[in-house]
């Protein structure tokens, strides 16, 4: 009996050892998950109600959508015949099957860091173990001449970077790690990195913050002050994890579907190792934003007297009628922080009201292992009972400010009304110059081309 159990235990971990030796087709799948879920595909690759990946998720543009597609491995809608170059050449590149350029709402800029192993655990991943859905979503049809994909080619002549990650030997394992993730799947400076004219990332104020959409992702560098420099380790991995780090910011927005999907999947070694590269990254300076306020209500000091000041009385009673229930009447929140205090709140705490403002409209949505987080919006439905115009929110702005944060929001109706909107123009704007910017360049790079042949035809 004794030595069945060693024979058996002998055998089992022989095989281990051979597993480690050369990964098996099902670990290799394993992995890519990992890197998949690292890197997020499924948040733009899934439509509203869709199936896991394929596609018919539409990202807005002024001049129309651009559609994330089916990556499901179905033949006929997916990426079933992709070879693993033309998957790696999509991913790192940004250049489909067809030899098309793809539009950088894929963000390949920061994929291009995924090193040729993780690529290859992705592929297997994607072929082997992703469910294949044999659906066509809607097609990315833009208007001349953004419909050109070939004036990225401009664009990637600029701005992509096509070098894998690598390592930096006079740093730990642990930041290497931490970086790689950071930088490349998990392609954080796609939203916290501010873009120059032509929409490219700005690599000098790398993760300094920047607005996407409604939501404002903020300055995450090691400046004390303005970035996050002042929280522990722990901090962040609690953030990056559950969505939350007490007494300081929680996530809402974009991040609130990065930490629910992506981040919070991730093991606790590779969270630390995140946090560990962050506390490294280069400070950028700017307003503070944490630590700001104290508990209080004014509405009481504000009752029966006259020449208060209108915006502020106004405000404290929005809050009382409207937040007070959750986030307390001194804005405390609840013991347990499951209702998070607004005072010492990164979203109150400086001159960004952006986050403020799209919580209030949007609410917060979070589900992690940790549980669900909700707060209801106050913007969506125009008739509800706990609806807000942009005139009480701008009021209730101004009170906030003053009593929970620096006192340095200036927000009026018409900012609330664009952060409604979808955020200033939409980041519409944006993206005209962005296409614009890159149908320039092919026009110049033609001209270029054109000018060299006739000078070429000139001098034979
Ligand atoms: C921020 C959103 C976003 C994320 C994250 C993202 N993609 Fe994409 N992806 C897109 C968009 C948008 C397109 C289509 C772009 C276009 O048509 O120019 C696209 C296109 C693609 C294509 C080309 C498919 C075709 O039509 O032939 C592949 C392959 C792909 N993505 C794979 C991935 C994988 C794998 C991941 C995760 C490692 C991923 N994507 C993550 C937005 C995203
Ligand atoms: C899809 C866009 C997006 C991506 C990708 C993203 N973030 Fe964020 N992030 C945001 C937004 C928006 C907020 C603000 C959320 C809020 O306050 O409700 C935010 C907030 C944060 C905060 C809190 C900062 C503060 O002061 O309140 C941290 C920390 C953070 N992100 C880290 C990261 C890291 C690390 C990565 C990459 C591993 C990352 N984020 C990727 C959009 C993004
Ligand atoms: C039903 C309870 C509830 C009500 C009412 C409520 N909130 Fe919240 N609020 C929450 C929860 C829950 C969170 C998210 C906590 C988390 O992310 O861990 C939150 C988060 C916030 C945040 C931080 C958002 C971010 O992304 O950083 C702000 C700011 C905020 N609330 C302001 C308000 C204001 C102003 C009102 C009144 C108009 C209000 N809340 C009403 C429950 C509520």
């Amino acid at each position: 009996m004794n030595i069945v159990i060693f024979t058996l235990s002998a055998g089992l971990a022989l095989a281990a050892g051979a597993a480690c030796a050369q990964e098996t087709p099902q670990a290799l799948a394993e992995r890519g998950r990992y890197i998949a879920t690292a890197s997020d595909c499924v948040a733009c690759h899934t439509g509203p109600g869709g199936k896991p990946f394929a596609g018919n998720h539409v990202i807005a543009s002024p001049v129309g959508g651009i559609v994330a597609t089916n990556i499901t491995p179905s033949v006929t809608h997916g990426i079933g015949s992709y070879t693993e170059e033309q998957f790696s050449d999509a991913v790192r590149r940004g250049i489909r099957a067809d030899g098309a350029n793809l539009y950088p709402a894929m963000p390949y800029t920061a994929f291009s860091k995924i090193t040729d192993e993780d690529m290859q655990a992705l592929y297997a991943y994607f072929m082997t173990a992703v469910e294949p859905v044999d659906e066509a979503g809607a097609e990315t049809a833009l208007p001349f001449p953004f419909g050109i994909r070939a004036s990225m080619i401009g664009w990637n002549l600029l701005f992509r970077d096509t070098a894998t990650f690598e390592p930096d030997p006079s740093k730990s394992e642990e930041w290497n790690r931490g970086a790689y993730l950071a930088e490349g799947p998990g392609h954080c400076s796609a939203c916290h990195t501010p873009r120059g004219l032509l929409m490219q990332e700005d690599g000098s104020r790398f993760l300094a913050g920047a607005q996407v959409g409604p939501w404002h992702a903020p300055n995450i560098t090691s400046d004390p002050e303005a970035g996050i420099g002042s929280w522990s380790k722990d901090e962040i991995i609690a953030y990056l994890g559950t969505g939350r780090a007490e007494g300081k910011a929680q996530a809402g927005g974009s991040m609130a579907e990065a930490v629910e999907h992506s981040f919070s999947k991730l093991t606790p070694e590779d969270l630390g190792a995140i946090a560990t590269y962050l506390a490294d990254v280069p400070a950028v300076s700017g307003p503070a934003r944490f630590g700001q306020g104290r508990p209080g209500n004014m509405a009481a000091s504000f009752r029966g007297l006259d020449g208060m000041p209108g915006g502020l009385a106004r405000g404290a009673q929005i809050y009382s009628a409207n937040c007070a229930s959750c986030h307390g009447f001194d804005g405390q929140g609840t013991a347990d922080q499951y209702y998070p205090s607004l005072y010492g709140n990164s979203a109150t705490g400086g001159p960004e009201a952006a986050n403020f403002i799209a919580a209030v409209l949007n609410g917060v949505d979070r589900e992690t292992a940790e549980g669900h987080v909700f707060m209801p919006p106050f913007g969506t439905q125009p008739n509800a009972f706990n609806s807000l115009s942009d005139d009480e929110i701008a009021a209730l702005a101004a009170y906030v400010s003053a009593s929970y944060g620096d006192g340095s929001f200036a927000v009026t109706p018409d900012d609330v009304a664009e952060i409604r909107a979808g955020g200033p123009a939409s980041g519409l704007l944006l993206w005209v110059r962005w296409l614009m910017g890159a149908a320039g360049l092919a026009v110049l790079i033609l001209a270029g081309v054109a000018g060299l042949a006739k000078r070429r035809r000139m001098a034979a």
